[in-house]
């Protein structure tokens, strides 16, 4: 078969970066579309045995963090479907709407909000029947497939997925698949205050599943309507919440720095008053410089007392935070029921998936030794899904491959995924394993027979080293915990 395909100084074909990473993604095993044999389903993503892993272990960095090396912040792992009370005093089943407008003319469907935006009453052209019209655009917007002005009213669109629990469909069996995992803490917010004793300021953590019936899905798993999010609501004495906004924008600026990503790349953007949500006192997006411009990765907002509030007033159950060493205003005297005020850091598991993938791809043209170029995951050895791929030279000997699956099992044994491969010439094992992003390479050889030592291999600069096998394991222990 002719390969005209037009490729680059690396040996790539030559197409946009988000279809590159599309591609690597399916070769490599990360993600695949969804039901892909009957044809794909709108928005909807499987993860492979690499992407799987590498998105446990962004999560798992987050939970470490978040939870695990802190005093002050407890996790929870609620259910998806809860009552559905929780969901009108959220406000998510009045308000948690996006405006949908179709197009009269090549009838697309899509958000009045991400529409193309011209100015109100601004004169544009647009074609029709092959004829170019000149319209005006009462609204300020024009579709964004063809460009006409001959659009719907716009239509209030709820986000939220609807379902029945039980077997009969009734008004009462409605319920929700949650479309934030943040409202199960602050229902569980006393549960775990008085089971935990936590005194203020403390925060819960969850991490999982969310759904929204989005209009516009896109650039892949940016948005879709089933994502995955790592959520926190730290709870904390009124007047000190500007202070832990603050000081919380910075700690998850940082930990995408921590973990690698290209500061250039990274931005902390304040929220106009304007563009907050109902019940943010003040926002701050974790931008990215995505393929298609910067764009949202977290949001970290001050949701003041909101939700505590709603819940309280909804449910008829007290919400409050006794504080003994506060001076009640009212009575001068120590001792204050209150609600405490929330700062929520809201990350996406999947859109981090996205941003790391997109942050870590390189291509590389050959160079002096080296006559392909090659493409290069430079991931974070945290959150590579592979630690190590250890190769033996020769898959005939049989010294060889017993000697490479020991290594491989003394990785596994002190919790280092690593990775056994025999199949093809070296030069290809490597190259597969860049693209895995796999931080090393460890190959057994002949001389491994006769002293024990193997060449280790950083998939960064290539650099090749001939050291003991001891010491080639302890490097990329010590390498993928730091
Ligand atoms: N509890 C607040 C909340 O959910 P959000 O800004 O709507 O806030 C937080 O969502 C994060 O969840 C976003 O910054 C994004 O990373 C991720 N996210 C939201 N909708 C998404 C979607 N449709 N697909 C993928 N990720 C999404």
């Amino acid at each position: 078969m002719s390969n005209d395909k037009k490729k680059n100084k690396s040996g790539v074909e030559d197409l946009p970066l988000m279809q590159k990473i599309v591609a690597l993604c399916k070769r490599r095993g990360f993600i695949f579309q969804s039901s892909e044999i009957y044809g794909g389903l709108r928005s909807a993503y499987d993860y492979g045995p690499l992407g799987v892993e590498l998105k446990r272990n962004i999560m798992n960095e987050w939970w470490r963090q978040t939870v695990h090396e802190r005093e002050d912040i407890v996790g929870i792992d609620a259910s998806i479907i809860m009552s559905p009370r929780v969901w009108e005093a959220s406000g998510h089943v009045a308000g948690f709407n996006d405006p949908l407008v179709d197009c009269k003319l090549c009838k697309s469907r899509f958000r009045a909000d991400k529409a193309p935006q011209v100015g109100i009453d601004a004169e544009v052209e647009y074609r029709k029947q092959g004829k170019t019209i000149v319209g005006v655009a009462e609204r300020g917007y024009v579709c964004p497939e063809c460009g006409s002005v001959e659009l719907s009213e716009e239509r209030q669109f709820n986000l939220m997925f609807k379902t029945d629990l039980g077997p009969v469909k009734s008004d009462d069996s409605t319920v929700y698949l949650r479309p934030e995992t943040a409202q199960a803490m602050f229902v569980n917010f006393l549960n775990v205050q008085q089971t935990y004793r936590l005194k203020l300021p403390f925060g819960i953590a969850q991490q999982g599943k969310s759904f929204r019936n989005e209009i516009t899905v896109e650039h892949f798993i940016f948005r879709s309507c089933e994502f995955e999010q790592m959520e926190m609501e730290y709870f904390c004495e009124p007047e000190e919440s500007d202070t832990w906004l603050d000081y919380w924008k910075d700690q998850r600026y940082q930990w995408y720095i921590g973990l690698g990503v290209r500061p250039e790349n990274l931005r902390l953007r304040p929220h106009d008053s304007d563009e907050l949500a109902h019940y943010a006192k003040a926002c701050y997006d974790v931008e990215y410089k995505y393929p298609w411009g910067w764009d949202e990765l977290e949001g970290i907002a001050n949701r003041t007392d909101y939700d505590l509030r709603n819940h309280q007033r909804a449910s008829g159950k007290k919400l409050t935070y006794f504080n003994p060493q506060k001076v009640n205003p009212e009575t001068g005297k120590p001792g204050m029921h209150y609600l405490p005020h929330v700062i929520e850091p809201a990350a996406g598991a999947t859109r981090s998936v996205l941003m790391f993938l997109v942050d870590a791809y390189d291509e590389e043209p050959p160079s002096e030794g080296r006559k392909d170029g090659r493409v290069v995951l430079r991931l974070h050895p945290r959150i590579a899904p592979i630690k190590a791929a250890v190769l033996p030279l020769v898959k005939k000997d049989e010294w060889l491959t017993g000697k490479a699956r020991d290594i491989v099992k003394r990785f596994w044994k002190n919790s280092v995924n690593a990775f056994y491969d025999e199949k093809d010439a070296i030069g290809r094992r490597y190259a597969r394993q860049d693209e895995a992003g796999t931080p090393f390479c460890i190959t057994v050889d002949g001389q491994t027979k006769e002293d024990d030592t193997v060449t280790l291999r950083y998939r960064d600069d290539m650099r090749q080293e001939r050291i003991k096998v001891d010491e080639a394991v302890a490097i990329v222990e010590a390498k993928t915990r730091e």
